[in-house]
């Protein structure tokens, strides 16, 4: 009886925890130490955010503004992910020294490579100032004064709240606008590459395997942070010293089974998990697949070029990289939300919603949320599909119209703000546009054009469509801006800047390519942007309010987590496989005998160096194997979003485990509607990350740093 009892606790605990949630690291102790506990975590609340001694947090700076990263040493030496090192990696390679192809490894610190724009912040202290920032705002009752209001606290408050002369303050809002949160932050900016595998490793699967399970990609490269004699931030310098963390993770290679806890901690970029099932609807239905119709058409011109020139490939290999990661998740997502009938819960919670208003006799605050809500949607939906498709055609996948965008602003600026303000920014842009010019190609272009305006005149809405482009042949339009338009090569853009502003734009506007984008943008801001921005407003008051409303009738022990907003924040679960279909099952470990499994000799996406095969060939595999198996990746319950890669994944103790880098396809939607059932998030097993440091690239320096928790059976062999 009494172990029924525990087993029944047991199971409403672990069903509980995984419901998802981003939690704030200084409200754990509130929020959710017991239930962590009760997953397993060995360590304290205060051990993962502290203001009063070294804690966790310390060790989790936010790396280059997007992703995340972990301290692993003593001497600043930081792990993330090989695609979060990507552009800096890219940007040592040349020709002769190809470190994305090849690798790269400093088997010393004089070796290391120092990154121009790279830095790294720390989060220092968060505290909650929503009483400050709302000072004088509740008297506003139009919203964009409100808006107004709000953001001048903000700024007043950012300069004189204390902190010290190397920190910033950053204010930032939780739960749309209902809580603001101050983090204060320190930031460092030398920041030196020391290690990456070859793309082959880092990148192996390429766009084939990403946001997919089973996945063998051992996503991860090396920096390290360096500060003034003081470990203060400093700009580059040959006498800055390692930066001394507060704290940096011990690495465990303790055994790891399913079911074990595990957390994550990092800045998830952005959910929207409160979004009524209206909202939902329209991404499923509306704006979803229109986006992925566009970057479909454009990706399989490049595509097609890519396969057959070796230039190209390169010039292109990147963009497509980007333009391909999210057209492969919008997918996911789509059907994720369609699968698990999202909508419909969405629909359950909100008549469950209404009768909790009726039952707390709030109707007149909160009853009309949902049919405004609907309004609303319904008002939207081609306003939001033009603004979509506006920034897909315009300012994303057609490249050419995106250059001719720029110019469209500099028109803007010219008339808006003066003769000054246009010549600061047209020779900005001429010193900029030579890096765009490098990687573009105007053959490619001019069929991804063709492709694309055909979707775009297809599916932009009618009456939004400027005339010229109603049932338009995209061929013969493509065929005459590409050999007629200056803006396809640096040269002639050059000619078309020349001059002062009159002739600039009188040269603009006789150009054919300009005078697509310029037909493209009028009509959307004139027809769409404006009551777009309209529409929008309404709605983000009426989430606040709903927000509001929810945190207000929920049961205390429905735990409301806010969605991501690029701060710090924890997330925890289990370590688990999943069912994606009928009769399949994915088990949560995948070994390097699945890389040697998917190994394509010569492949691009698919080929394995020859230094691992030996390895694989010869089990040379030191402590680091489990059963006779390298380990490589693993999947769990935790959740996560963009922005979470290159987050360490902790075990019980808060040892490092692994390193997140990914979801799986088929629980993307995690961002909009989170389902234990299918919501996973994949790391790469860091008992592979040391193996390639280790038996590939023979970097004992780097070995020799990290604080390594060996198990009893193979403390021997080190
Ligand atoms: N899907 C991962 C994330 O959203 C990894 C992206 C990098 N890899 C790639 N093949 N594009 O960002
Ligand atoms: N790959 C993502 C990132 O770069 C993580 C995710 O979306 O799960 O942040």
């Amino acid at each position: 009886m009494k172990f029924l009892r525990l087993l029944i606790l047991l199971l409403f605990v672990q069903a509980q925890a995984q419901q998802g949630g981003m939690w704030i690291p200084s409200l754990l102790k509130g929020m959710n130490e017991t239930e962590m506990k009760n997953l397993g975590m060995k360590i304290s609340a205060e051990d993962i955010y502290s203001v009063n001694k070294s804690s966790l947090k310390d060790a989790v700076p936010h790396f280059d503004g997007g992703c995340t990263a972990e301290m692993i040493s003593n001497k600043g030496l930081l792990l993330t992910n090989h695609h979060c090192g990507y552009d800096n990696i890219q940007s040592h390679s040349t020709v002769e020294h190809d470190y994305l192809t090849n690798g790269f490894w400093a088997y010393s610190m004089a070796e290391e490579l120092p990154n121009k724009d790279l830095y790294v912040t720390f989060v220092i202290r968060i505290e909650d100032v929503t009483i400050k920032v709302l000072e004088g705002v509740a008297s506003l009752s139009n919203e964009s004064d409100r808006q107004r209001k709000i953001q001048e606290n903000i700024s007043v408050l950012n300069k004189s709240l204390p902190k010290e002369a190397t920190q910033e303050n950053s204010i930032r809002t939780f739960y749309d606008g209902n809580q603001y949160i101050l983090f204060v932050t320190e930031t460092y900016r030398d920041v030196r590459l020391v290690g990456a595998p070859p793309s082959s490793i880092g990148k192996f699967g390429s766009d084939t395997d990403n946001w997919v399970w089973p996945r063998h990609t051992g996503d991860f490269s090396l920096f390290r942070i360096y500060a003034d004699k003081n470990n203060k931030p400093a700009a580059y310098s040959k006498d800055n010293v390692p930066y001394v963390p507060k704290h940096f993770f011990p690495i465990s290679l303790e055994s790891l089974k399913e079911n074990d806890f595990t957390m994550v901690m990092g800045y998830p970029g952005r959910t929207q998990e409160y979004l009524p099932s209206f909202a939902v609807e329209q991404i499923v239905n509306t704006l979803n697949p229109a986006k992925i119709e566009v970057r479909e058409a454009a990706l399989k011109v490049q595509d097609g070029f890519m396969r057959k020139d070796k230039a190209i490939k390169i010039q292109y290999a990147s963009k497509y990289a980007g333009v391909a990661n999210y057209w492969k998740k919008w997918i996911g997502e789509t059907k994720g939300l369609q699968k698990s009938n999202a909508v419909g819960v969405k629909q359950k919670f909100e008549k469950e919603f209404a009768e909790k208003v009726i039952k707390a006799g709030k109707q007149e605050e909160y009853g009309n949320i949902l049919s405004e809500f609907e309004k609303n949607y319904t008002e939207l939906n081609d306003y939001a599909l033009a603004r979509d498709l506006f920034s897909e055609v315009a300012l994303r996948n057609i490249e050419l119209l995106s250059v001719g965008f720029k110019m469209y602003q500099l028109e803007q600026i010219l008339n808006t703000k003066g003769e000054q303000s246009f010549n600061d920014r047209r020779n900005n842009l001429v010193d900029g546009l030579g890096d765009f010019y490098k990687d573009f190609n105007a053959t490619v272009d001019e069929k991804v054009f063709e492709q694309v305006m055909t979707v775009y005149s297809k599916r932009y809405p009618a009456q939004f469509l400027p005339v010229a482009f109603k049932n338009v042949d995209a061929e013969k339009l493509s065929k005459e801006v590409y050999s007629t338009s200056k803006l396809v090569s640096y040269d002639k853009i050059k000619e078309l800047l020349a001059g002062d502003s009159k002739t600039v734009i009188a040269n603009f506007n006789n150009d054919s390519g300009f005078q697509v984008i310029k037909a493209i943008a009028d009509s959307f801001y004139k027809n769409a942007a404006f009551k777009y921005d309209e529409i929008n407003l309404k709605n983000m008051a009426l989430q606040r309010t709903y927000m509001k409303a929810i945190l207000e009738l929920s049961p205390k022990s429905d735990r409301i987590f806010p969605d991501a907003n690029s701060t710090l924040r924890v997330t925890y679960g289990i370590v688990k496989g999943y069912k994606p279909n009928d009769a399949v099952y994915y088990e949560p470990f995948t070994t390097l005998d699945g890389v040697m499994e998917k190994y394509i000799p010569g492949d691009y996406e698919f080929d394995v160096p020859q230094k691992l095969i030996t390895l694989y060939n010869n089990k040379d595999y030191g402590p680091y194997a489990v059963n006779g198996k390298i380990p490589v990746n693993f999947i769990a319950t935790n959740h996560t979003t963009g922005g979470n890669s290159g987050s360490p994944a902790l075990d019980k103790n808060g040892n490092l485990i692994g390193l997140n880098f990914d979801r799986v396809w088929e629980g993307t939607m995690s961002d909009i509607y989170y389902s234990p059932d299918i919501c996973r998030n994949i790391m790469v097993d860091v008992r592979y990350i040391l193996f390639i440091i280790d038996k590939y690239a023979g970097a004992q320096n780097i070995i020799n740093e990290l604080s390594i928790k060996y198990p009893k059976s193979k403390k021997i062999k080190k």
